[in-house]
């Protein structure tokens, strides 16, 4: 199914998050449900308020974090282990995104531990790829995604193929109002598809792929057409429950 999933970054407290999630539940209904897996991402601090108004209403949102230690416990001050945010019914792990690769330092070789200690947790990793604008002048868009994806994906297996999802999102597109064309989006997708063929056979199409990076309500369409985008992180536009509803409304 199509996963379209909003990564709400540093914004938002508790109670802010609870407001959100119940307004993007008032605008939503089964048939949008039927289609599109929707999660949410907040804050840490959010995390267990946002797991108490989805379990007690029953939302069908699924509950995603930002980022995690790859550690299971110990002296990690600030850190925050797999198995805590399993505990708050976490699925999804956002990893490697590229904030967090260039503002915290984190390699390939420390979002692969990330995504493996998720997949250990039993929760689905997001790992996050993208090139920077000099490398997309470049012409080194394809090499370097694919070098991503393939340090951070080192070791896992193909029978762990369906719990991985893979964010390919240009970095020179995220927050800037400037997405990718839907086209070279596809090019890079197909890229990542291939790749991931290539290391699981056959199991590599169960692999979903999203595009993120200034995904909005009236761009969202066009990246879902394409055959290797299979759904969305969104950041920005995430955020105001309206604009939220009608990325996942694409389909209407
Ligand atoms: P924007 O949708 O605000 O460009 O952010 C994209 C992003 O980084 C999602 O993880």
């Amino acid at each position: 199914m199509d996963l379209i999933m909003g990564n709400w970054k540093m914004h938002t407290n508790h109670l802010d998050a609870i407001q959100m999630i119940q307004k993007l539940f008032y605008r939503l209904d089964r048939k949008d449900y039927e289609r599109v897996e929707v999660v949410v991402a907040p804050p840490f601090t959010s995390l267990r308020s946002a797991q108490t108004v989805i379990e007690t209403d029953r939302m069908p949102f699924g509950l995603g974090a930002q980022n995690v230690h790859f550690e299971e416990k110990g002296a990690f001050t600030g850190e925050i282990s797999p198995a805590m945010l399993a505990k708050l019914s976490v699925s999804y792990v956002i990893v490697g995104h590229s904030e967090r690769r260039a503002m915290f330092g984190e390699t390939d070789d420390v979002v692969n531990k990330k995504a493996k200690a998720v997949l250990n947790a039993g929760m689905r990793p997001v790992v996050c790829i993208g090139e920077v604008l000099e490398q997309r002048e470049a012409g080194q868009a394809l090499d370097v995604v694919v070098g991503q994806l393939r340090g951070s994906l080192s070791g896992i297996s193909a029978e762990e193929a369906e719990e991985v999802v893979v964010a390919y999102e240009p970095v020179w597109a995220i927050g800037t109002g400037l997405s990718a064309s839907t086209d070279d989006a596809a090019e890079v997708t197909d890229a990542i598809r291939a790749a991931l063929l290539e290391m699981w056979g056959p199991e590599g199409e169960k692999t979903r792929i999203l595009y993120g990076g200034s995904v909005n309500q009236g761009n969202i369409a066009g990246f879902m057409a394409k055959r290797t985008i299979d759904g969305a992180l969104v950041g920005g536009a995430s955020l105001d429950p309206d604009s939220f509803a009608g990325v996942v409304r694409y389909w209407i």
